[in-house]
């Protein structure tokens, strides 16, 4: 990854329209929300939203939350409950995520729900965030400021220290005053706690009028490809493959013959931005196995062969 200038942004009219000009061409920008900071991208942007796994360093395609401007822009990307609009009522804008059913062809980029068809959306309190999102009017995928594994950011300094160099520009919105993340309450099933956070468990439950199920197990929080609703596909998937077997569809990656190319040119960036889209289109294909290019270890392609070793992963 080549380094790149990061322009620290003023909480003025000029910063504000800077930072939405950025997303807007699909770089990334940190930015303050009542909670931590984010490390945002437009949500329907599958090459940015690539690029904050590898600004992180993560090494797996974690689902991300999209921060809306508004009630009105959670419905367009949701299918919305009565749940739903109860907590939306009592706790947004606030520290609150909401995971609730992907509607079809929503337009937000498979990267952001790791290829689940659940997104959590999140209405955030903080004036210069709920701003920048009105202006670019898109969700902002966003998680936490920080390097995969370290703390998260509540100030300017902490983004930096860690982000410096590897985002287009961090809009200056103070200290963040919650400093805990968002609760996050699934409402999928019956609603359930995902991950404590921001808005006490006992406050929700006492909207919902119901105790809530408590699901914070690792592996549905930091390992969503392992969790039953994940998108394995219809199709078996072979990995590492150097030579196509006859009748296998090719997701290819570098300058070879295929079906479809994760990145001609080996571009991890393009490859992760990719993933998803192309197994799906192949899924939908009449094939009965995928075999899959080998994909270097470095950078983002940690991040793309956890995933496709789920993919490939005996199905229970
Ligand atoms: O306060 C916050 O929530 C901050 C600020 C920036 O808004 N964001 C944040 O994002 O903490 P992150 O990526 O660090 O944590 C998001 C959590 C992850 O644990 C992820 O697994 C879970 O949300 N998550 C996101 N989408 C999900 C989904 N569709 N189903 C289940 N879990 C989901
Ligand atoms: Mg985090």
């Amino acid at each position: 990854m080549s380094k790149i200038e990061t322009q620290v942004l003023p909480e003025t009219d000029t910063g504000l329209s800077t930072a939405v000009d950025v997303l807007a061409q699909g770089g990334l920008v940190s930015f303050a929300t009542e909670t931590v900071y984010g490390l945002g991208a437009d949500a329907t942007n599958d090459k940015a939203v690539a690029r904050i796994f590898e600004a992180k360093g993560r090494p797996q395609f974690n689902p991300l939350i999209a921060h809306v401007a508004d009630i009105g822009m959670a419905k367009e990307f949701v299918e919305w409950s009565d749940e739903a609009d109860k907590l939306a009522e009592a706790f947004w804008p606030g520290p609150l995520s909401l995971v609730l059913p992907l509607k079809e062809n929503s337009g937000i980029s498979p990267l952001v729900t790791a290829g689940l068809s659940s997104l959590a959306v999140r209405l955030p309190a903080h004036p210069l965030a709920r701003q920048m999102l009105a202006k670019l009017s898109k969700p902002v995928a966003a998680p936490s400021a920080n390097i995969s594994g370290k703390i998260s950011p509540t100030s300017v300094v902490h983004v930096l220290a860690g982000l410096d160099g590897k985002i287009e520009a961090l809009l200056d919105g103070g200290n963040c005053n919650v400093g805990l993340e968002s609760t996050i309450i699934g409402l999928i099933d019956a609603p359930a706690l995902f991950r404590p956070g921001g808005v006490p468990v006992e406050a929700i439950e006492s909207v919902l009028g119901v105790r809530l199920a408590v699901d914070t197990s690792p592996e549905t929080l930091i390992a969503p490809g392992q969790m039953t609703s994940h998108y394995a596909p219809g199709a078996s998937v072979r990995l590492n493959a150097t030579k196509w077997h006859a009748g296998e569809l090719r997701l290819g990656f570098g300058p070879i013959e295929c079906d479809l190319n994760l990145s001609e040119t080996g571009d991890m960036v393009e490859a992760a931005a990719n993933l998803f889209h192309h197994l799906h289109a192949l899924d939908s294909r009449d094939g009965k196995s995928i075999a899959v290019s080998p994909i270097p270890q470095s950078g983002l392609g940690a991040a793309i062969n956890d995933r496709l070793e789920r993919a490939a992963a005996p199905r229970s």
